[in-house]
């Protein structure tokens, strides 16, 4: 059992937490939600003893563990099994007994942990990470986005082994599908509170709905009396036989607290800049292969001919080449063989996966929005900072301090400055909240011009693609055709 008691905490002017409190029992799993930049991962930071509250207190039962999931993969270790052994207590020092069971639990061979960590993939990472957090035995398990770079098949692994989680943990996640099927409990940051209630996403938001729907009707009700009250003291006030009641009513109306009207909360919206584009070919891509060293050909002789409102998914495990695939079409990288033809109107938009670490911490979001047109006006770059919710003194933040979600933003924002008309996305909803998803999701559905996006959701596959590019069963294939009829007509090899 874990409790927060009148929790407060600011960044300077920013208010993140405002004497608030919460409590979580033995045995619920419960999911974190709400939008990017709310303190999740603030949260987490108070509760790992990272990072001190401005006020507040946290109380646990007796010798409460709290573990947390890394999401960054960092080793240090020669081998796997000694990788994990560094989550050992001290007092657990010489069980390495502990530290083979777990991972075994987690599919690594005995063969295995005398490996480096890493000779392994994404996937395999991740769970190194989780059988370091294991062994120390936590009571509280805390996961900050474990999906973000793990692939669909590593996914599910994780999603089975935390549904059956036997003691607290606290799960954030922007995929609303993965975290109602883990969670017995949802909680929420939500105007700088914590809201829990039993139950999913769904039936938070609708009671936080409700009661602000209440609470506006009041503030509503109570600002009607106010203007009664005010009409009646000014058509009185003279009269000296009304004098008393004047007085009376004078004071209630100081005592009556106001009730401020609630403010909006901004979402994210917005469009790609499309280049315009006339013809029907917008680039081919004729027998290309590629590898990293000759012996492990990622790429073999794929070809495909790219339309101008095409939607094609990239799509595989982990290491396959997906990447690769995208920087090589956006000329980041150099084909071994085969080539990639552009028409000589086409004019790409490239959003990598590591788009958000190529950010300088040490610029603000402005600057780094600048840096993307230094011809720019400084008025557009205020707009665009604006757009994508930096509005006011947000835009000056070094981008060391922002959230994943808010980086995001800041990456999103410098492509939207180039009109494109071919779109390369690798994973561009990593980070980003399940608002602001369905936004991106939106302006890529709008966008008038060809896209080719990696992605390991399932949803945005279904509902965006009409051609996949598929990495499985050791080769690179096409298939014509949208994400239900290849998992009807081909399926996942099992590899
Ligand atoms: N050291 C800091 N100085 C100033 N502002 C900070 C600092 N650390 C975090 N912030 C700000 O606090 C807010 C909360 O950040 P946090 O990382 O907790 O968000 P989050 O809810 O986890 O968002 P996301 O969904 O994008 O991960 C953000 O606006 C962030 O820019
Ligand atoms: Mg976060």
């Amino acid at each position: 059992m874990i409790q927060i008691k009148d929790l407060s905490l600011a960044f300077g002017d920013q208010i993140i937490f405002d004497e608030t409190s919460m409590e979580i029992k033995d045995g619920e799993r419960v999911g974190l939600i709400g939008q990017n930049g709310t303190g999740k991962s603030t949260l987490l930071r108070i509760l790992t003893g990272e990072l001190e509250p401005d006020q507040g207190k946290i109380e646990t039962s007796r010798d409460y563990r709290i573990g947390y999931l890394e999401q960054h993969l960092h080793f240090t270790q020669p081998t796997v099994l000694e990788e994990g052994c560094l989550g050992l207590r001290e007092e657990d020092e010489y069980n390495v007994w502990k530290v083979e069971k777990i991972l075994s639990g987690l599919g690594f061979s005995t063969e295995d942990f005398h490996k480096a960590p890493s000779d392994f993939s994404g996937g395999y990472q991740i769970r190194l990470n989780l059988a370091k957090v294991l062994v120390s035995e936590p009571d509280l398990l805390l996961l900050d986005e474990p999906t973000n770079y793990l692939d669909i098949v590593s996914i599910r692994w994780l999603v089975s082994f935390l549904k059956k989680w036997p003691s607290e943990l606290i799960l954030i996640t922007h995929d609303r599908n993965i975290m109602n099927s883990i969670t017995t409990h949802t909680m929420a940051v939500h105007r700088q509170t914590i809201r829990k209630t039993e139950g999913d996403t769904i039936k938070l938001y609708g009671q936080i709905a409700e009661e602000e729907e209440m609470y506006q009707r009041t503030a509503a009700n109570a600002a009607k009396k106010r203007q009664e009250i005010e009409a009646y003291i000014n058509r009185f006030r003279a009269k000296a036989s009304l004098a008393s009641l004047v007085q009376s009513k004078i004071k209630k109306l100081k005592k009556e607290k106001v009730l401020e009207e609630l403010k909006t909360i901004q979402t994210l919206g917005f469009e790609f800049n499309a280049a315009e584009f006339r013809a029907r070919n917008i680039c081919k891509i004729d027998n290309l292969s590629f590898g990293y060293t000759p012996e492990n050909q990622l790429i073999k002789g794929l070809s495909i001919t790219i339309e101008k409102g095409d939607r094609i998914g990239i799509i595989g495990k982990n290491g396959k080449g997906k990447s690769t695939l995208l920087e090589l079409i956006a000329g980041e990288l150099t084909p071994d063989s085969g080539e990639i033809v552009d028409h000589m109107h086409c004019a790409k938009g490239y959003f990598g996966q590591t788009n958000i670490e190529r950010l300088d911490p040490k610029m603000t979001v402005e600057d780094e929005i600048q840096s993307a047109d230094p011809a720019l006006d400084y008025g557009k770059v205020r707009r665009m900072c604006g757009n994508m919710m930096f509005s006011g003194d947000l835009a000056k933040k070094p981008i060391s301090v922002l959230s994943g979600g808010e980086k995001s933003r800041v990456s999103l924002g410098k492509i939207l400055l180039h009109p494109a008309n071919f779109l390369l996305l690798d994973e561009p909803t990593n980070h980003l909240d399940a608002e602001s998803c369905d936004a991106l999701i939106a302006a890529i559905d709008n966008f008038d011009g060809a896209v080719a996006l990696v992605t390991h959701n399932e949803m945005f596959l279904h509902h965006l693609a009409t051609r996949l590019i598929v990495f499985d069963g050791g080769k690179v294939f096409l298939f014509e055709g949208s994400y239900a009829d290849f998992l009807k007509k081909v399926g996942w090899s099992n590899d």
